[in-house]
């Protein structure tokens, strides 16, 4: 999987037996930085796939209090570990700067100020330590974290479902590089649906997901027939309906009205109610996922499927499209579905082998790049 790469010749030399030969290849090492919400987070990555070390500083503690991700406290924060952060991933990974071949930063989507240290930070490491430069897409990463630690390799073309606290996506990738948008969220992404419907049932402040998740193992998923949106392109979302559908059914159970305020109703309601309303909306949102990645399977006959982003490590998800796609899906591995940078480093390896690198000066953040 190694390849050479005489653009940057300064990366750890290996030697590799080729189908019982020998032949000399660089091992590539991309140092990854990735900083676009609240995790700060530095990994090294070797050839798009093997993880010699994979930090993260989470600052979940830290907003939990608030309810919510605030954008100046994570800025503040990320400019506090930055530094510790990418030290830490030399020092897990046991190299020095001199074996690093380049450093892929995520340059968007995200939080404005949370991209711009991270993207200020790998810009300088790169002018000090003359290293090539990649500004990567976030979303690209939440894909790219199946070539890592993974035993088989998505097969091109491949349909992309990318699922995150702020994205809903559905990507058809021709090759590396090639790739485009099939339909995408219209309000709220099905993370944040989670995670909104999570604070309603008074179960998490923060990283709703794993929460709703836990609640419905109780529940009746058949409480609450929910309603489906429909959208005008088919392969469109739209979460937020099915959010205030929650909303509305938990406040009428809570016998307070349409007025109760949200953050009220759960205390009026029972741990049986709640479990059924985190039931029958985990189904409803998880079998509209799986119904889009279909309808965009049979159009595009694609050779495999790939999930990434936090919601795919939702266990309902992985079984009932591993039960209903009839060709290899690829689930990022549950310690990578988050955000992380050896994500990040995996799409660099593809930018240095492609020699996409950018000039430190022209690195821009995009806090609404989209696929
Ligand atoms: O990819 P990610 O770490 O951050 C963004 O790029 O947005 O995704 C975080 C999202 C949160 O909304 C969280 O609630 C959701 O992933 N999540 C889950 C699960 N674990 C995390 N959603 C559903 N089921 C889960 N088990
Ligand atoms: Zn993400």
């Amino acid at each position: 999987m190694s390849a050479p790469y005489p653009q940057h010749p300064v990366g750890g030399f290996s030697i590799l037996a080729i189908s019982g030969s020998i032949g000399y290849t660089f091992a590539m090492k991309i140092l990854g930085i990735e900083t676009s919400c609240d995790e700060t987070a530095a990994s090294i990555v070797e050839d798009g796939e093997t993880i010699l070390s994979n930090v993260v500083a989470s600052q979940a503690d830290l907003h939990a209090q608030y309810g919510g991700v605030v954008p100046e406290v994570a800025a503040r924060s990320h400019i506090e570990v930055m530094l510790p952060v990418v030290e830490s991933a030399l020092s897990e990974a046991k190299i020095e700067w001199d074996a690093i071949d380049g450093i892929a930063v995520t340059h968007g989507p995200g939080l404005l100020g949370s991209l711009l240290i991270g993207t200020l930070t790998a810009r300088t490491l790169a002018e000090l330590k003359h290293k090539p430069l990649y500004g990567i897409n976030h979303l690209e990463g939440h894909v790219y974290a199946n070539y890592l630690a993974a035993d088989t390799k998505p097969q091109f073309p491949y349909l992309a479902l990318i699922i995150s606290g702020a994205h809903t996506q559905l990507v058809i990738f021709k090759a590396h590089h090639d790739y485009h948008l099939l339909g995408q969220t219209l309000d709220d992404a099905v993370g944040e649906a989670f995670d909104k419907v999570a604070r309603i049932l008074g179960l998490s402040p923060t990283q709703g997901g794993p929460a709703i998740a836990k609640a419905a193992i109780n529940g009746n998923d058949r409480a609450f027939p929910f309603p489906k949106a429909k959208t005008d392109q088919k392969l469109d979302f739209s979460f937020s309906g099915l959010k205030t559908a929650v909303l509305r059914q938990a406040q009428e159970l809570a016998g307070g009205g349409f007025r109760m305020p949200s953050f009220e109703v759960h205390k009026k309601l029972s741990q049986q109610q709640i479990s059924d309303l985190a039931a029958s909306f985990q189904r409803v949102a998880i079998e509209t996922l799986v119904d889009h990645t279909i309808k965009a399977y049979e159009e595009y006959h694609p050779k495999s499927v790939v999930i990434g982003g936090g919601v795919a490590a939702n266990q309902l998800l992985r079984d009932e499209l591993a039960k209903r796609i009839p060709i290899p899906v690829h689930f990022t591995a549950t310690n990578l579905c988050t955000d992380n940078a050896a994500m990040i480093a995996a799409v660099g390896y593809h930018y240095a082998v492609a020699d996409k690198s950018i000039s430190p000066a022209r690195l821009r953040v995009e806090p609404t790049l989209s696929m």
